[in-house]
């Protein structure tokens, strides 16, 4: 489903050369859910943006269902929901249900498909009580819900959430991952970043670990446990750290 071939970013900074990804590699199979795990400046979110289009890699490819994310991004697009941490990208002034229409004229969606969409959006999220509601008004578990709901307005097939639980309360955290088990029943292929172990072991079928840059691990979150025997995801990434890229690479 994704494909992520040999991918190199580099940035230019006021002339500071700065590498975010190191030939990255890995393949994400449909309807996985696969945990970003990597310390600040790892390059996670260099990562998903790629994904997304948003960014051009310097070397290496992306493929999104078998569509290039540079030279067929809209196909890509289409077929992609992102969130990122921090933003809900919500106007307080609207109503939840005007948010999502707005979104959706933006994808380019029909009166009436609009209005399915969001009717079941509502009733699989559970806010139906509130979506004639204004967002201003809303708590933080509401408005997330509001969120996802907007990055999955238009259907896609595969969703990227960049540390979306990070800041969040308990509640509000507590939605992401109801909702994630949701989108993995749908069959919905999902990658989200986080730090928060415990929230990938609960929730990823494999992890993809970055270190300044570079893949360190990708696979399956039950061999990992088996080959490092123990389910510390915690201690499995510290270690893995500690020994770097070498023994993965070899
Ligand atoms: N637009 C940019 N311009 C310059 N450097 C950037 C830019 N975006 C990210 N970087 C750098 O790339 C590296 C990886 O960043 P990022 O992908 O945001 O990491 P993470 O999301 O894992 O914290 C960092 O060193 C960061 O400073
Ligand atoms: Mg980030």
């Amino acid at each position: 489903m994704i494909e992520i071939h040999e991918v190199t970013k580099k940035f230019k900074d006021k002339k500071v050369h700065v590498t975010a990804l190191k030939h990255v590699s890995f393949t994400v199979q449909k309807g996985q859910v696969v945990g970003l795990l990597g310390e600040n400046g790892a390059g996670k979110t260099t990562l998903l943006r790629t994904i997304a289009t948003l960014l051009v890699p310097t070397e290496g490819h992306v493929t999104v269902a078998e569509y290039d994310s540079v030279k067929q991004a809209t196909e890509v697009k289409k077929r992609i929901g992102v969130l990122f941490g921090g933003e809900t990208g919500l106007y307080n002034r609207l109503t939840a249900r005007e948010n999502l229409e707005y979104f959706a004229t933006l994808y380019g969606l029909s009166k009436h498909e609009t209005k399915v969409r969001i009717d079941d959006l509502a009733k699989m999220f559970g806010m139906r009580d509130y979506l004639n509601r204004k967002v201003g008004d809303f708590s933080k578990g509401m408005r997330q819900k509001v969120a996802i709901a907007r990055t999955l307005i238009h259907n896609p097939d595969i969703i990227l959430f960049d540390e979306p639980t990070t800041g969040l309360d308990i509640t509000s955290s507590n939605v992401f991952r109801q909702l994630v088990h949701q989108l993995k029943r749908d069959g919905k292929t999902i990658i989200f970043s986080s730090h928060i172990m415990e929230e990938v072991s609960m929730l990823c079928d494999s992890v993809a670990m970055m270190h300044k840059g570079e893949l360190v691990y990708h696979g399956a979150i039950e061999e990992l446990y088996k080959s490092e025997g123990s389910k510390d995801l915690n201690y499995i990434f510290t270690s893995k750290l500690v020994r770097g890229n070498d023994e993965y690479a070899s």
